[in-house]
């Protein structure tokens, strides 16, 4: 793993703008996994706008959301269907035929994951995928005890991601549970970035990169990864004694 400290959010947010603009560039054809959260607003606002400046071509990506909150429907705007076309889907123009977002109103939430899991064998697998972490050390909705031999699933939410998620929403919202791209599908990408600012997820960092290397802490994992990249602020650095690799 890769990880790289910058001094603020706005460089951070950057520094991963331009890791998705390299594959974009390398493999117009790629596969984008990309979430949904606060951490990641500034890189898809940088990241929309280098590509109109810049005219890359993103005719022939494929973006797929990461995760869904079940019972949530796309026309809310804490949904992460409404996240992805407010940030990416719409400023740039994506064709329906290359976005696949999980539907979190569907009566059939088997055929869901297999229609993802499809799609990502079908693409033969992930190129890049976007990601924040959790205040429990969730990537995704791939909660602590996830097998990480997980393709996507149906995911039951820990209390914290349920009350921190609260966030998102106008009002009180009845979150429990989750669809999710899975911990293999993530691990087997050709790079999995993990973003991570502020002083609260310091000491998510220091479990991530000090603490057990486990699926009790999915974000653990990723330290073990030649994929991954760990790009942060320094006020979510703080507490590690890591060295910058
Ligand atoms: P956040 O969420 O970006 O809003 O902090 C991160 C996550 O739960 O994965």
């Amino acid at each position: 793993m890769k990880l790289q400290i910058h001094d603020t959010y706005a460089a951070m947010s950057a520094a991963a703008a331009a890791l998705v603009m390299d594959t974009l560039r390398a493999k117009p054809t790629a596969l984008l996994c990309f979430a949904t959260g606060d951490t990641p607003r500034l890189t898809y606002e940088l990241l929309a706008a280098r590509i109109q400046e810049e005219k890359v071509d993103t005719s022939q990506c494929t973006l797929i959301g990461l995760d869904e909150w079940l019972g949530i429907p796309p026309e809310n705007e804490g949904s992460c269907d409404y996240f992805l076309h407010h940030y990416l889907i719409n400023p740039l123009g994506l064709k329906p035929r290359q976005v696949h977002l999980f539907d979190g109103l569907s009566d059939d939430l088997e055929n869901e994951c297999a229609m993802m899991n499809g799609l990502i064998s079908d693409k033969g697998g992930i190129d890049l995928a976007l990601v924040g972490v959790g205040m429990n050390g969730h990537i995704g909705f791939n909660e602590p005890g996830t097998p990480v031999d997980a393709a996507a699933h149906v995911s039951a939410l820990e209390p914290i991601t349920t009350q921190v998620g609260q966030k998102y929403f106008m009002g009180e919202q009845p979150l429990h549970s989750g669809l999710t791209v899975g911990l293999k599908q993530l691990l087997e990408a050709g790079q999995l970035i993990m973003i991570a600012n502020g002083e609260k997820k310091a000491p998510v960092l220091r479990q991530m990169m000090e603490g057990e290397i486990s699926n009790l802490f999915p974000a653990s994992l990723l330290r073990q990864q030649v994929n991954g990249f760990l790009l942060t602020d320094s006020a979510a650095a703080t507490m590690l004694t890591t060295q910058k690799e």
